[in-house]
């Protein structure tokens, strides 16, 4: 089993906006204003594609082409009416196969565009899959160019994952276990799957060290404050002796301190406590199953017919 290696943070390399060429800042301006949503999803997909060519150690020219095209990879909705666009119910037939045209008109925005037109092939094929049942072309398995297969398994992962007005968003496992269920069906690649879960776990391995710290942190201030409470007791039945007053002055607290407001400090932190250890105990059990999804995920990489056509898998 290959074995995954904590996210370092200091090796990412994060691509400078003001690169953008000023095409691209305007289309993607008129993007953005047109659905606030768009806008977030499209920044979501562009992160998780930087994460997934990180973990794929990309040299930074190769990275910078692919994320990029993340960023413009649903230009096409400029085209797509608002009303369908935003729609929160369900969308008719005939207003999915508007939806589906974002695809060609991203690409003919693109090519529009001497500058843009490296990413035409991202707008255009995102949305296909391996067995040709994706749009709008039908593409089979190697057609389909290699940074649309990260850019799709990015922008379904962030779908599944945002929350919106209608829905919550789904946790990263069963995002995954939806996507892995996808990648055996032949509908995005195992393979870029595999960097996905990579990525997710090095976050999640962040994230508990995080939380760790913060459940450490939590039980030493509760401590501190139950032994001003015994400070306290001892004040109650002796008086103020200067034994006494000297432990309170280590807790930087004079005489005549109100106790409520250490009592009430308790309640909160003992909450915060509670809270912080089932947080937790969830990213635990989330990297658990991450881990196991990225060993099936793995597995079934290395049988899946299709070979991204990138020297990074060579
Ligand atoms: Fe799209």
């Amino acid at each position: 089993m290959k074995k995954f290696k904590p996210y370092d943070v200091l090796k990412s390399k994060k691509i400078n906006y003001n690169e953008l060429s000023n095409e691209i800042k305007y289309e993607v301006a008129i993007l953005g204003g047109l659905d606030i949503f768009t806008d977030a999803h499209v920044r979501g997909v562009t992160n998780i594609t930087t994460k997934i060519c990180e973990e794929l150690n990309m040299d930074y020219t190769r990275l910078k082409h692919i994320v990029l095209g993340a960023y413009l990879h649903d230009v096409g909705k400029i085209m797509v009416p608002n009303e369908v666009l935003q729609k929160s119910g369900k969308l008719t037939d005939e207003e999915y196969e508007i939806i589906k045209t974002h695809t060609t008109h991203g690409y003919d925005i693109c090519m529009k565009y001497k500058e843009l037109r490296e990413y035409a092939p991202v707008a255009r094929w995102h949305h296909e899959s391996f067995d040709g049942s994706g749009y709008p072309d039908k593409l089979v398995g190697n057609q389909i160019p290699f940074e649309a297969s990260v850019v799709k398994v990015a922008d379904v992962y962030d779908a599944l994952t945002r929350k919106r007005q209608y829905k919550e968003g789904f946790k990263k496992s069963q995002a995954i276990d939806i996507m892995l269920g996808d990648a055996k069906k032949d509908k995005m690649s195992s393979k870029i799957l595999v960097h996905l879960i990579e990525y997710l776990l090095s976050e999640l391995y962040e994230e508990i060290t995080t939380c760790k710290k913060n459940v450490q942190e939590f039980k030493n201030n509760i401590q501190i404050m139950h032994d001003i409470e015994k400070i306290y007791k001892q004040i109650y039945d002796n008086g103020y002796t200067p034994k006494l007053v000297k432990k309170l002055k280590k807790y930087e607290l004079a005489p005549g301190y109100d106790m409520s407001i250490n009592a009430n400090l308790l309640t909160v932190k003992q909450k915060a406590l509670e809270k912080e250890e089932e947080r937790l105990q969830f990213l635990i059990s989330e990297e658990h199953k991450l881990q196991a999804q990225y060993d099936e995920a793995y597995t079934y990489a290395k049988k899946e017919n299709w070979y991204p056509n990138e020297p990074y898998y060579r």
